[in-house]
């Protein structure tokens, strides 16, 4: 499935469209080269999922989280993590920094996920790989079985 995304608005709906399909357990996998407009895209899910204010790049950390707020207080609707993969020198390091502990119950947004060893064989995986197109980008989707009822973008 190809989805054409001539400029950031478009970016945005994308990201609000897949925010309100996301369900724990799942991962948005996602592929392209620097400036691809992965970090984008990521940032527009987790706006969508509720989140108010900064989105920091993981590129240095690897690793943000975001969990719900206890209260009424804005903030994302369910636990996330999103992680920039791309600094791991081998997919062991994924284990290393504890990526199990951190998904326990949330859903991944994952930036350079071949660089952890890959996500695609996971039925929750959304695989989407954003190439440059003119001005704008084109996202390839590739959804995992658990994601077939929920791609009607
Ligand atoms: N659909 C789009 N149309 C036009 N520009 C975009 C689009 N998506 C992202 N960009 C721009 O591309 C640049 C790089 O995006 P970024 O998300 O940082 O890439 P990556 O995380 O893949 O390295 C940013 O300046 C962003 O504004
Ligand atoms: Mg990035």
């Amino acid at each position: 499935m190809k989805i054409a995304l001539p400029d950031l608005a478009a970016m945005e709906r994308f990201g609000r469209a897949i925010a309100d399909r996301l369900r724990p357990d799942d991962v948005v996998a996602l592929t392209g080269g620097l400036g691809a407009g992965k970090t984008t895209l990521a940032r527009a899910i987790i706006a969508g999922l509720g989140h108010e204010g900064e989105v920091p790049s993981p590129s240095f950390a690897i690793v943000e989280v975001y969990d719900p707020p206890l209260s009424g207080a804005p903030g994302v609707r369910l636990p996330l993590v999103h992680a920039d993969f791309y600094r791991l020198k081998d997919p062991s390091e994924a284990d290393e920094i504890g990526l199990d502990d951190y998904r326990y119950g949330a859903a991944l947004l994952a930036e350079w996920p071949d660089h952890a060893g890959g996500f695609a064989h996971e039925p929750g995986c959304l695989s989407i790989t954003l190439e440059v197109a003119d001005e704008g980008r084109i996202a390839i989707v590739e959804p995992g079985t658990d994601w077939r009822d929920r791609v009607s973008f």
